[in-house]
Order: C-alpha cells, then structure tokens, then sequence
C-alpha cells in the first residue's frame, strides 16, 4: 500500500532531521560521520536479523535483477550504431553502459547483504519486455526506473535497520539518475515534479510481475501480490485537466468507484465514469512526470489492499512551465 499522508509527513520530518544535524557539525564530527560510513559501506551486516527486512531486501533483489537482465539484454540486442541511428548520442550509449554496470553491482552487493544475514539470495528469473528498438527501450527504461525509485521510496519507512536504510537511499539517488539520463534522452524533463513517488510493494509488483515469465522454484516466496491490471487507452504523454480513460482486466464495478491518481506526495481521487468497459476521469492539476492511477473503490485518499480494485496504469503528464519567484534575490 502506498504510505498514508499522515506516514509521509512523519518520514519526512525524520529525515529532514538528519539531513539537518551534519550541517551544524563541527569538521571533526563530520569526519568520524564519514569514516563511520565508510566502514558501514560495504559489506552490510545485519546484527539482529528482521522479517521485514530481509522480505524488502528480497524485493529488492528482484527488481534488481529485472533491471540488470533488461539493461544487458539492450546492450546485447543493440550497437552503439544502432542507438546512434535512433538518435541518441554516443555519451548516451557510453552512460548506458554505466547504468548496467549499477544494475549488476547493486544484484551482487545486495546478494552479499543477504547472505551475510544468513539468507539464500533470490536468483533472476526469466522476463519478456516488450521492446524491439532503441527508442522503446529507453522510454520503458525511463519508466522502469521510475518504478524502482518508487519502490524504495515507498519501502523506506517500514524498513526497520537504519542501515539498511542508508542502503536503500544510495541505491534510490542512483536510480534517479539513471531515470533522469534516460528521461532527458527521450525528450522528458527528468525533473517534471519536485517529489518522486512513493509506492507500495504490491503496487511495484503488479507492474514488475508484467515483465516477469517466470522465477526459479528454490527462490523464497515473496509475501506481495498483483492487483489486476489498469492500463491507460490512449497515447502518453497526456495533459493535466484532460479526460482520459483506461481499460481494466476484469469487470469494472457497477457501483461509484475513484481513480485515486497518485504523483510525487500527493494522492488525488477523482470520481470515476463506466461507459463502454472504460473507466474516464480528469487528470488532477497536482500530477507531473510519471504518475499512477489506481481504481478504487472510495476516495479516502488511504490506498490498500482493501480498497484498491485494479492498478496501477502508469501515464507521464507533460509539467507545467515553470514558475518561481526570484523577489528575495
Ligand atoms: C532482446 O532481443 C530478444 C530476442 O529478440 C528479445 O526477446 C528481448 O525482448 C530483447 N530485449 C530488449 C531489452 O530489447
Ligand atoms: C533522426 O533525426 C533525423 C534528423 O532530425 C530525422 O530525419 C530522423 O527521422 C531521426 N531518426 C529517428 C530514428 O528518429
Ligand atoms: C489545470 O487546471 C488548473 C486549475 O484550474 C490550472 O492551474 C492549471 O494551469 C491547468 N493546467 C493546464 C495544463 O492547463
Ligand atoms: C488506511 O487503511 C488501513 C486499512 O483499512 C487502516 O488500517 C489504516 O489505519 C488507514 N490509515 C489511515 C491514515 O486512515
């Protein structure tokens, strides 16, 4: 489930709070905060195992390795003259190259944290994307990152070990830019909304299950599931205030139902219309950037598995030029 409000707010209040304390350190304090890191580094050590963390942990390792087979299968599939011929530059090619090796670093240090908390690693599975050229890579390499982003975003409060949570906030600022190199190459702006979004495991799953064809047997089972799927029916990117519609995998509900769109911290539902085995809403003036619509059964802003009937469909809405006041200048 995606964090309630009232939990972001806490989330961010602590972590403002640390963000804060090293600024008034004195330089001495600073060092030992850095060499203290340092030392946490690498390899994690988990001192009092916790379920939880090693599920996240687990989850994470899976998306992971979904990234690291689909950056290599690219690079693989397509020369540096195949995406030159797309357009993209040889920089690009050559960042590509980069972004692979994180995915392949972040599969095996994760495999070390697992291992060392005394806990069998799961192993890749076999996936299907579905890409044929350069240019349809990067846009879903774009929203892949997108969706891993969110999905430590949105594990980070229930994370119990402070260190893994620095974990998962380094390995966060990496996949961010990994998500604004492929932006920026396909014509996006990387950084459309001043938030990135949280999301819940399920949430992430129903969209990473989509690639996945299917898992070795021996790999732990993962205590997440798939909602059924929301798609949006009709071409991205799409404009704030326009209606748009998607489709559902099953039976759309004959009583009122939402489409709660959730984009960076804000959670919007908007009453939702059935015609013709569509579901249409407006998309709210809060959604920029890649964006996700859920159907909901109510609109109290409180996604779970309770109320949530098919999602998430992901849309990217074009941001608004920008605005700012320079007065204090
Ligand atoms: C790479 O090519 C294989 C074989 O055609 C295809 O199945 C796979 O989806 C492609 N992957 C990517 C990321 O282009
Ligand atoms: C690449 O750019 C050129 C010049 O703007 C254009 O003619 C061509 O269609 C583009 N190729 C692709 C694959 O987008
Ligand atoms: C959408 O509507 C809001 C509120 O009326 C407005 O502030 C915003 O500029 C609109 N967005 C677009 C793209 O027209
Ligand atoms: C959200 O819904 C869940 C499940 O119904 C409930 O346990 C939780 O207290 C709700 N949270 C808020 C902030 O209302």
């Amino acid at each position: 489930m995606v964090p309630s409000f009232v939990s972001i707010t806490a989330f961010l209040a602590i972590s403002l709070e640390t963000v804060l304390i090293p600024v008034v350190m004195k330089p001495a304090a600073y060092a030992a905060l850095f060499v203290s890191s340092t030392v946490l580094a690498f390899p994690v050590q988990l001192q009092k195992r916790d379920d939880i963390d090693v599920d996240i942990l687990q989850f994470a390792l899976t998306l992971e390795h979904l990234e690291n087979a689909f950056f290599k299968q690219a690079l693989s599939n397509y020369t540096q003259d195949d995406f030159t011929n797309a357009n993209f530059t040889e920089d690009f090619y050559t960042q590509l190259k980069y972004i692979t090796h994180d995915e392949e670093t972040h599969v095996s240090f994760l495999e070390t944290a697992l291992t060392a908390a005394g806990v069998t690693p799961v192993e890749a599975c076999s996936y299907s994307f579905p890409v044929t050229t350069p240019q349809e890579f990067v846009q879903l390499a774009a929203i892949i990152d997108g969706v891993g982003i969110s999905a430590y975003l949105g594990a980070a409060p229930l994370v119990t070990s402070k260190q893994y949570l620095t974990v998962a906030g380094s390995i966060l600022a990496t996949e961010a830019l990994h998500q604004a190199a492929s932006r920026n190459a396909v014509g996006e702006i990387p950084m459309a909304n001043p938030f990135a979004t949280p999301m819940g495991a399920n949430a992430v799953y129903s969209l990473a299950s989509q690639f996945i064809v299917s898992c070795p047997s021996s790999n732990m089972a993962l205590p997440f599931r798939a909602y059924p799927a929301l798609e949006l029916a009709q071409g991205m990117p799409v404009a704030q205030n326009i209606s748009v519609s998607f489709s559902a995998a099953g039976q759309l509900p004959s009583s009122q139902s939402y489409i709660t769109f959730v984009s960076g911290l804000d959670v919007v539902p908007v009453a939702a219309t059935v015609s013709d085995n569509l579901v249409s809403a407006d998309v709210p003036a809060q959604l920029s950037g890649q964006s996700y619509a859920f159907l909901t059964s109510d609109n109290s802003q409180n996604l779970t598995d309770a109320n949530i009937l098919f999602g998430p469909a992901i849309l990217e809405v074009t941001p608004l030029s920008p605005t700012f006041n320079t007065s204090l200048l």
